[in-house]
């Protein structure tokens, strides 16, 4: 019977500060608090903010000025940015994003120092990085990657590799960003290193894989969980959710469509 008592008193001696002068903390937050989950909030195209139970805040591909970006403030606090590639609707406004928020850049080598920002992270496929409690690996990805820093300068300079990202959190999901790409073998290999269990996958077509690839890459990926993404900001990128549903269904692929709308966050739980 001790235990009911001394467990509780244990729990705030722990949580409670170093310094004695301080005032007593606030009544310790029930452990199902909403901050014990991982949320993800869609800004359109391949652009997301992902917030972890560890409180990593982290930005992908963040062209927040996209035209079908929501009406909501930019973060002032990030922890990291991850880029894809260097085409302009993924790098957005990425290097004043990082500038403003003292967010973590990480990108292939070559494009961190196309975007000359001093303290950014050149990593490449096969590297591994940990922001907080997110663990996140980059993988390859089927695209290309030059970048256009102005137009009247010259044409796209060399970006390095296109990459997709795996971000491991513990007591949360294991989320695939695809970036670019086509679906291809390798997804097989990002299946059996890091068990993906959300993966977000391109599906307008055009410039990536149609919702038809994108199921196939749900087969080989071995999802519970496809979230479609770089669709409808143009005409071009023709592919719906729905037709994702359907291609999924075809070909017998049991993962489900989580489908977001632009500036709705939702928590990733599986
Ligand atoms: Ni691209
Ligand atoms: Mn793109």
């Amino acid at each position: 019977m001790k235990n009911f008592v001394l467990l509780p008193l244990l729990a705030v001696l722990l949580a409670a500060p170093a310094f004695a002068a301080d005032p007593p903390p606030p009544a310790p937050a029930p452990a199902a608090a909403s901050g014990s989950d991982t949320t993800g909030t869609w800004w359109g195209q391949a652009a997301w903010i992902i917030t972890t139970p560890g409180g990593a805040k982290i930005a992908i591909d963040p062209w927040l000025d996209n035209p079908v970006a929501p009406k909501l403030d930019k973060p002032t606090a990030l922890d990291a940015i991850l880029l894809t590639h260097g085409h302009f609707d993924h790098v957005g406004g990425a290097a004043e994003l990082a500038k403003k928020t003292g967010a973590k850049l990480i990108a292939t080598l070559e494009l961190t120092q196309l975007l000359g920002v001093p303290d950014a992270v050149g990593a490449e496929i096969g590297g591994t990085i940990t922001v907080k409690d997110a663990t996140i690996h980059i993988v390859e990805a089927l695209h290309s990657s030059g970048y256009v820093a102005d137009k009247d300068k010259g044409g796209p300079k060399y970006g390095g590799s296109p990459v997709g990202y795996v971000i491991e959190i513990p007591k949360g999901p294991v989320i695939y960003h695809a970036g670019d790409t086509d679906v291809f073998s390798g997804m097989a290999l990002i299946a059996e290193r890091y068990h993906p269990t959300f993966g977000m996958l391109p599906i307008g077509g055009h410039f990536t894989m149609d919702p038809t690839g994108a199921a196939l890459a749900a087969k080989m990926l071995k999802l519970k969980t496809v979230i479609p993404m770089h669709y409808g900001t143009y005409p071009v990128l023709k592919g719906t959710p729905d037709e994702l549903t359907a291609a999924l269904k075809k070909q017998k692929v049991p993962a489900k469509v989580m489908e977001f709308r632009s500036g709705i966050s939702q928590t990733l739980k599986q």
